[in-house]
């Protein structure tokens, strides 16, 4: 069956005013106003009747809400290039569509990748602590001394499109680049590729976690692969909280091993690892990876376009099954 004017789609989060007023036009739209997470269970009971479910990476879509929602529900779309947040199988076996926006969000996400390497590496959260406190003494020539770029090594996990234009950017502050990917990238621009990940992890100077967030790779940056980075690493997280171990990026944290860490993105957010915020040698933001005007309104735009393309029959390329 078609979208039209008909159709009855239930929008979970807010998504920008330009992608909303598209959504609006095409579909009879319901959505949740306060945009509040909605628990699995609500999102069943409010999305009832729905032939389109939009949601973003907070929704978890699991089976029991796909269940619920088929055989009305056609296609669940979410406002992410990740995932982990839906039942795949699920959704295959119920006969419903699952588009997601890849592509779009890989400049956003390297910028902020950037952001997070620069502030991690010179000292961005004391250097602004110390400014808007007012305990800045002045000028000193051993204040808050940090790690320069220039012939570093970056070591990127997951060299897929966000891993490349993180590597693009990289290179202009004269990183080299590293990297360990499933597969082999045929275009390396100069890249060093690593079988695994241990021996990576061996020649990162800054190691950037750019994999995406998958159940095999809960927990994967653990106390014994931290330790195989070299003394004084920068630990950068721009893609799932989970993969990191938290207990054991504090500890190394903590002892001075590693030098500091960028964090974007968290387990169990918002309820971060409450030691995060204790430490000083960490710069912190709340999951603003793909968070620009442009950005977002490209991505609502490409779900758009991937329900219009299903509803000429066609396969479009952010379907994920
Ligand atoms: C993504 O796209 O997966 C981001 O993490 C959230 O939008």
């Amino acid at each position: 069956m078609q979208s039209s004017p008909q159709s009855k789609a239930f929008l979970c989060r807010r998504y920008t005013p330009k992608v909303e007023a598209a959504l609006r036009e095409r579909f009879a739209l319901d959505l949740n106003e306060d945009d509040t997470i909605l628990p699995p269970a609500e999102i069943a009971r409010r999305a009832r009747g729905s032939a389109l479910l939009f949601v973003s990476a907070t929704e978890m879509v699991d089976k029991a809400v796909i269940a619920e929602l088929a055989p009305a529900l056609r296609v669940i779309a979410t406002l992410s290039v990740g995932f982990d947040h839906i039942d795949l199988e699920a959704a295959r076996q119920a006969g419903v569509k699952v588009l997601h926006t890849p592509e779009v969000l890989s400049d956003a996400c390297a910028e902020v990748a950037m952001l997070l390497l620069l502030n991690a590496c010179r000292r961005g959260f004391e250097a602004d602590r110390m400014v808007r406190s007012g305990s800045w003494p002045g000028w000193a020539p051993t204040q808050l001394l940090g790690m320069g770029l220039v012939g570093k090594r970056l070591g990127i996990f997951g060299m897929g499109r966000i891993g490349r234009a993180i590597a693009v950017r990289a290179r202009g502050f004269g990183l080299a680049i590293h990297y360990h990917n499933r597969t082999r990238v045929q275009q390396e621009e100069g890249a060093v590729y690593h079988e695994t990940l241990e021996s990576l992890l061996a020649h990162s100077d800054i190691l950037m976690i750019a994999a995406p967030g998958t159940p095999s790779l809960r927990g994967v940056i653990n106390a014994r692969r931290l330790d195989a980075l070299p003394e004084g690493a920068v630990v950068v997280n721009i893609s799932r909280g989970d993969l990191i171990d938290d207990a054991a990026l504090v500890q190394a944290l903590r002892s001075g091993r590693l030098r500091g860490a960028g964090l974007d993105v968290f387990a169990n957010e918002p309820d971060i690892h409450p030691d995060y915020r204790t430490l000083d040698n960490i710069f912190l933001t709340p999951h603003i990876g793909s968070a620009t005007h442009e950005t977002r309104d490209a991505m609502g735009w490409l779900l758009i376009h991937g329900v219009e393309a299903l509803d000429r029959g066609e396969t479009p390329d952010n379907l994920l099954c």
